[in-house]
C-alpha cells in the first residue's frame, strides 16, 4: 500500500518523487484552505519554530528524564508553544472517559464518565454529546487544551482489552457518537483527538502486529466508522495507532495518512502519533504531522533530524511546513489561542449528574423473565452478593482511567512486571455503592451483605432471603485482552450456586463487554451496567427500582461462546513481545451481527437487544427516494408505563443478497397509548459497496429490502423494500 522510501538510492528517489507528488498534492491542497490566518502565522515561523511544533514529550517518569516548565503538571503530552505569534503549548490529557489520573500522580481528581459501551447503549447522540462537553470542560478547567478523547476502533474482538473505551460494533451507532462527543469537547475550546486510526482492534500484540485486510472491507467498517465520526465531530486531530496495516505501521501508513484521511476525507487537521508509535522519520513524508511522547520512541525523529532534511531539501521544507499549519489551523479553527484554559473550579456534583444520566440510559435489561423487574419496594430481606457492591462499582484500566475527586474506594492491583504495566492493571473501583443506593431506596429492608468470596455462604445468605441481588464483574483494561468471554474469579459457580438457592436473583454485570451466562436461565432477572462511572451505583438503583425505564440497548452482540467469533482464538496469543505476526479478519467488512447475519448464527443477545419495563409497537414503514433516501415509521407504546424505545432500521436483503446492516434508529420517550412517527435518512454509503477500481462508493441497481427492529435478530413484522438504479458515490 504504502511506498515503502529508503531514501538514498534511485529507485528511493523515484519513489520518493512519487510519494512528494501526493504529499505535495497534500500539502497543496491543505496550503489552499481558505484559514489565511494559521497561513500567515507558519509564513512567519522560524524553521526551529516550526520544528518546536511538531515533537513533544509525555510529561511523566518514564524514559529519558526531560526538562520542563514548572506549571506542565502529570499529564499525557506536552509541546512547546511561540508565544511571540500568539501559538499556545500544547497540553494533552487523556482521555475518552474523563480528564485521567495518570498513575495517580494527578490527586485533583475529576468526574468519570461510564464507559464508552455504556454511552453506546444509550443510542443518544445529544447524551454523548453532553458527556463529551462535560470532560471537555474538566480539561479546559485543569488547564489542558488537547484531550485524548474520540476513541471510535470498532469492537471486533469482545475479547480487546479497550473495548470499554470504544463505542461498539457497528459504525454508524459507533462513529455518530464518537462525533458527538468530540463536537461536545471541542465546543469548550478543547481539542479533540480521534483514535486509533486505524484497526487497532487488539491489545495483544498491538505493537508488533500486522492487519491484513482488503481495501473495500476496511472501507466499509473501520474506515466508515472513522469517516463518519470525522464529519460528525470535525476532530482537530486524529492519533494514528500502533500496528501496522497491510504492512506500514499505521504511523507510517502513506495510504491511510495521505489517501484516505487527507485526501479523501479532506482533513485539514494534523495527525499526532500514539505514544512511542512512530517507526522513523520517513513517517513524515507518509503523513503523520506530530511525534508524540517523544521519548519512547528509539529517536526524536522530529527535532533535529527533521531539521536537518528541512534545510536540504525543499520537498521536506515544504512537508514541514504543512505540519506546522496543520496544527495552527486546528488550534484555531477550535480557539484553543483565542480561548486558552483557565484554571477554575469544577461543580464535580453537577458533572457527576451527567454522567450519572448517561450511565441509567445505557444500562440494558438483557432478560425479565418473571418480571422481577422493576423492583416494588416490598421485599423485606434483601442480600446483596459480590463485585463489591458494598463499596462502588468497577472500572476499565489503562490511560483512560479517570479517579474522582477525594480519591477511588478501592484500587486492586492486577500484577505487571513494569511500572507501566502494574498501573494499567489495576481495578479502580468508583466509590459509589450499589448496596448503598439501593438501601436508600429501600429503607425499610433488612439488608445482608456477602463478598461472594466463599460460594457456599452466599447460597445460604441467597436461601434465607427474598430478594437477590447479585454483582458480578469483569476487569478489561489497555494493554491486555481477555483470554476468553467468561466472568473471572469463579462468578460463575457463584453464579449457579446462588442461582439454584434463590430463583429471586437478580444479576448485574459490570464487564468490560461481552461474557458467556452458562446460569442464564437460572437467573430470575439479567442487567448489563458496563463501567458505570461517577455515580453507577445510584444508576443501577434508579434502574431496577424503575425510576426511570431500562432503556439500554446492546452496542455490540454477546455471543453464546467463541466459537461464534470470526477469529476463535485471539490472533497472537502466547507470541513473546516483538514477534511481527498477521491478524486477517475472515468476517471482512461483516462486524459482529453483520457476520452473524453472514453466517445465519443465532447469539445469546443480539446487537441492539435491550427490554423495556413497557411494550412497543412499530409499524407503518415506508421508503421515500428524493434527494436522500428517507424511512419513516410509526412507533407506539402500548404498554402501561412510560418508556424509551430504540427502534432500528435494517438493511437486510441487496442485491448481493443477505446483506444486514443498521443503516438509522431514533430513540424516543414515549408515554403509555402514545404515538409517534419518525423519519430517519438513510446515509447511501451504508447501501453501498467500495469499489477499488471507481475508488469509491458504488450502489448496484435492484432491489433494497429493510425491516425496523428492536434488535438485529428481531425484525418486527414491519419492512418495506425499495428499487435503487445503480449509481457511484465519490469517495
Ligand atoms: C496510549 C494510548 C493512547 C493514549 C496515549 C497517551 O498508549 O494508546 O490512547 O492517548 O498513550 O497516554
Amino acid at each position: 500500500m504504502g511506498l515503502e522510501m529508503r531514501l538514498g538510492s534511485p529507485k528511493a528517489y523515484l519513489a520518493a518523487a512519487i510519494g512528494a507528488a501526493v504529499t505535495l498534492f497534500v500539502v497543496s491542497e491543505a496550503m489552499s484552505r481558505s484559514d489565511d490566518k494559521a497561513h500567515d502565522i507558519v509564513t512567519q515561523m522560524t524553521l526551529d519554530e516550526k520544528i518546536r511544533l511538531v515533537h513533544g514529550v509525555m510529561p511523566l517518569p518514564f524514559g529519558p528524564a526531560v526538562t520542563l516548565p514548572a506549571d506542565v503538571l502529570p499529564s499525557a503530552g506536552y509541546i512547546e508553544g511561540i508565544p511571540h505569534l500568539g501559538i499556545p503549548a500544547l497540553r494533552e490529557t487523556d482521555a475518552s472517559l474523563g480528564v485521567a489520573y495518570v498513575m495517580g500522580l494527578r490527586h485533583d481528581g475529576a468526574t468519570a464518565l461510564p464507559s464508552g459501551l455504556a454511552s453506546a447503549a444509550g443510542w443518544n447522540p445529544q447524551s454523548t454529546y453532553e458527556a463529551g462537553a462535560m470532560i471537555g470542560r474538566e480539561a479546559w478547567r485543569k488547564g489542558f487544551n488537547v484531550l485524548l478523547a474520540g476513541g471510535a476502533n470498532l469492537t471486533r474482538d469482545p475479547r480487546n482489552g479497550r473495548n470499554f473505551e470504544y463505542l461498539g460494533e457497528d459504525p454508524l451507532l459507533a462513529g455518530t457518537l464518537a462525533g458527538a462527543a468530540m463536537r461536545g469537547i471541542q465546543a469548550q475550546h478543547v481539542i479533540s483527538t480521534l483514535k486509533h486510526f486505524a484497526l487497532n482492534n487488539q491489545e495483544t500484540g498491538r505493537h508488533d502486529l500486522n492487519v491484513r485486510i482488503e481495501e473495500a472491507a476496511a472501507r466499509e467498517s473501520d474506515l466508515l466508522a472513522f469517516e463518519i465520526a470525522l464529519e460528525a465531530g470535525h476532530p482537530g486531530a486524529v492519533m494514528c495507532s500502533y500496528n501496522r496495516v497491510n504492512g506500514p505501521y499505521a504511523c507510517d501508513n502513506d495510504w491511510l495518512l495521505n489517501r484516505v484521511l487527507k485526501t479523501d476525507w479532506h482533513f485539514p487537521g494534523w495527525v499526532m502519533s500514539d505514544w512511542g508509535a512512530v517507526p522513523g522519520i520517513d513517517a513524515a513524508l507518509h503523513g503523520l504531522d506530530q511525534q508524540s511522547g517523544e521519548q519512547l520512541d528509539k529517536e526524536i525523529y522530529f527535532g533535529a533530524l527533521l531539521k536537518q532534511k528541512a534545510q536540504s531539501d525543499p520537498i521536506w521544507l515544504r512537508r514541514l511546513d504543512d505540519m506546522a499549519l496543520r496544527i495552527v489551523y486546528s488550534m484555531q479553527e477550535i480557539g484553543i489561542d483565542a480561548y486558552p484554559p483557565q484554571i477554575s473550579a469544577i461543580d464535580f456534583a453537577a458533572d457527576a449528574a451527567i454522567a450519572q444520566r448517561v450511565a441509567e440510559e445505557g444500562i440494558v435489561l438483557l432478560s425479565n423473565p418473571r418480571n422481577l423487574l422493576p423492583l416494588a419496594a416490598k421485599a423485606q430481606n434483601i442480600a446483596i452478593i459480590g463485585g463489591h457492591a458494598d463499596i462502588g462499582v468497577i472500572s476499565g484500566g489503562g490511560s483512560s482511567q479517570v479517579a474522582p475527586p477525594g480519591g477511588p474506594a478501592a484500587t486492586i492491583p492486577l500484577g505487571g512486571l513494569t511500572q507501566l504495566e502494574a498501573f494499567f492493571h489495576t481495578a479502580l473501583y468508583m466509590p459509589s455503592s450499589p448496596l448503598a443506593a439501593i438501601r436508600s431506596r429501600n429503607p425499610h429492608a433488612h439488608f445482608a451483605y456477602d463478598s461472594g468470596e466463599y460460594v457456599s455462604a452466599a447460597a445460604a445468605l441467597a436461601k434465607r432471603s427474598d430478594l437477590v441481588i447479585l454483582f458480578a464483574t469483569k476487569w478489561m483494561g489497555e494493554g491486555v485482552d481477555a483470554p476468553d468471554l467468561t466472568l473471572p474469579g469463579g462468578q460463575d459457580a457463584l453464579i449457579d450456586a446462588v442461582t439454584k438457592a434463590n430463583p429471586n436473583t437478580i444479576i448485574v454485570l459490570e464487564t468490560g463487554g461481552p461474557v458467556l451466562m452458562p446460569w442464564l436461565n437460572q437467573a430470575g432477572a439479567v442487567l448489563e451496567a458496563w463501567y458505570p462511572g461517577a455515580r453507577g451505583g445510584e444508576a443501577i438503583a434508579r434502574v431496577l427500582f424503575g425510576d426511570v425505564d431500562a432503556a439500554g440497548h446492546l452496542p455490540m452482540t454477546f455471543p453464546v461462546s467463541e466459537a461464534q467469533l470470526p477469529n476463535r482464538e485471539m490472533p497472537g496469543a502466547g507470541l513473546t513481545e516483538g514477534t511481527g505476526f498477521d491478524v486477517s479478519y475472515p468476517e471482512g467488512s461483516n462486524v459482529g451481527y453483520r457476520w452473524f447475519a453472514a453466517q445465519d448464527v443465532k447469539p445469546l443477545f443480539a446487537f441492539g437487544h435491550g427490554l423495556s419495563y413497557t411494550q412497543f409497537r412499530f409499524g407503518g414503514l415506508a421508503l421515500a427516494r428524493g434527494r436522500k433516501l428517507t424511512a419513516s415509521f410509526t412507533v407506539t407504546n402500548t404498554g402501561a408505563r412510560e418508556g424509551i424505545a430504540v427502534p432500528q432500521l435494517y438493511l437486510l436483503q441487496a442485491p448481493q443478497g443477505t446483506r444486514q446492516r443498521l443503516v438509522g434508529w431514533e430513540r424516543l420517550a414515549l408515554k403509555p397509548g402514545e404515538s409517534r412517527t419518525v423519519t430517519v435518512a438513510i446515509d447511501q454509503r451504508l447501501l453501498a459497496d467500495w469499489s477499488q477500481e471507481r475508488h469509491g462508493w458504488s450502489i448496484k441497481p435492484g432491489r433494497y429490502a429493510f425491516a425496523l427492529g428492536m434488535s438485529a435478530q428481531m425484525p418486527v413484522g414491519s419492512s418495506s423494500d425499495v428499487i435503487l438504479a445503480g449509481r457511484v458515490l465519490p469517495p
